[in-house]
C-alpha cells in the first residue's frame, strides 16, 4: 500500500504536466453567431475592389483568375444602413473555378464592437456563390477566439445583379 501510494505520488507530476489533460476539458467554448456581410462593389466607395485579372482567360461566367480585395462591413442585421456595425471582413477572394463560379475566400472577420471587439476569426474556404448554402472552414482566431476552429455557413440574402452588390448571411460555429 505504501508502495502504491509512492507510485501515485511519482506519477502525479507527470499527469499534472500533461498539457492536453488540462486544456481539453477546461473552458472550451462553443459560440454560434449570425451576422451579415456586405460586398459593396458599386458606387463611389466600394468595399470590394478587383486588383487583378488573368490575361489569358476571358471567361465572364466564372471570372476565373480574378482577385478581389475586400474590407466589407459586417452588421448584426441585414440592412447595411440601419443595422448595428459589428466589424469588417478583411481579405481577398479569388475566382478559382475555371468552369464553375467558385470563389476561394481568405478573410478575417475583424470585430470592432460588442463583446468580441478586438478579436478576429480567420475564415478560409470554397464559396460557390450561387449555391444556397456554402460552408467554409474557420481555421483560427485571436483574442476571445484564440485557437478557434469550426465552420461558417453563408447564405445569400440579397444580390443585385445589376450592380453586383451582395448581402450574405453568415452563421459561424466556433470552438475556442
Ligand atoms: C472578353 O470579354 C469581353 C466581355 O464579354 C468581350 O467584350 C471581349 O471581346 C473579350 N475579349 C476577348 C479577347 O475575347
Ligand atoms: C472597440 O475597442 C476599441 C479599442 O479598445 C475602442 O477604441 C472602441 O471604442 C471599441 N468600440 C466599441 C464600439 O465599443
Amino acid at each position: 500500500m505504501a508502495a502504491a501510494a509512492a507510485t501515485a505520488l511519482l506519477l502525479l507530476p507527470i499527469l499534472a504536466a500533461a498539457p492536453w489533460a488540462a486544456s481539453a476539458a477546461s473552458g472550451e467554448k462553443s459560440t454560434h453567431m449570425k451576422l451579415y456581410w456586405h460586398d459593396v462593389v458599386s458606387g463611389p466607395s466600394p468595399t470590394a475592389v478587383p486588383v487583378a485579372r488573368a490575361a489569358v482567360t476571358n471567361n465572364s461566367k466564372t471570372a476565373f483568375g480574378a482577385v478581389v480585395v475586400i474590407d466589407d462591413p459586417l452588421t448584426q442585421g441585414p440592412d447595411l444602413k440601419s443595422s448595428k456595425p459589428l466589424g469588417r471582413a478583411q481579405g481577398t477572394y479569388i475566382a478559382a473555378g475555371k468552369d464553375e463560379l467558385s470563389l476561394m475566400m481568405n478573410m478575417n472577420f475583424v470585430f470592432q464592437a460588442g463583446k468580441y471587439n478586438g478579436s478576429t476569426v480567420a475564415i478560409m474556404g470554397k464559396n460557390a456563390a450561387f449555391d444556397a448554402v456554402r460552408e467554409m472552414a474557420i481555421v483560427g482566431g485571436t483574442g476571445v477566439f484564440r485557437m478557434a476552429r469550426g465552420y461558417a455557413q453563408a447564405r445569400t440574402h440579397t444580390l443585385d445583379l445589376k450592380t453586383g452588390d451582395a448581402t450574405v448571411e453568415y452563421n459561424l460555429f466556433i470552438k475556442h
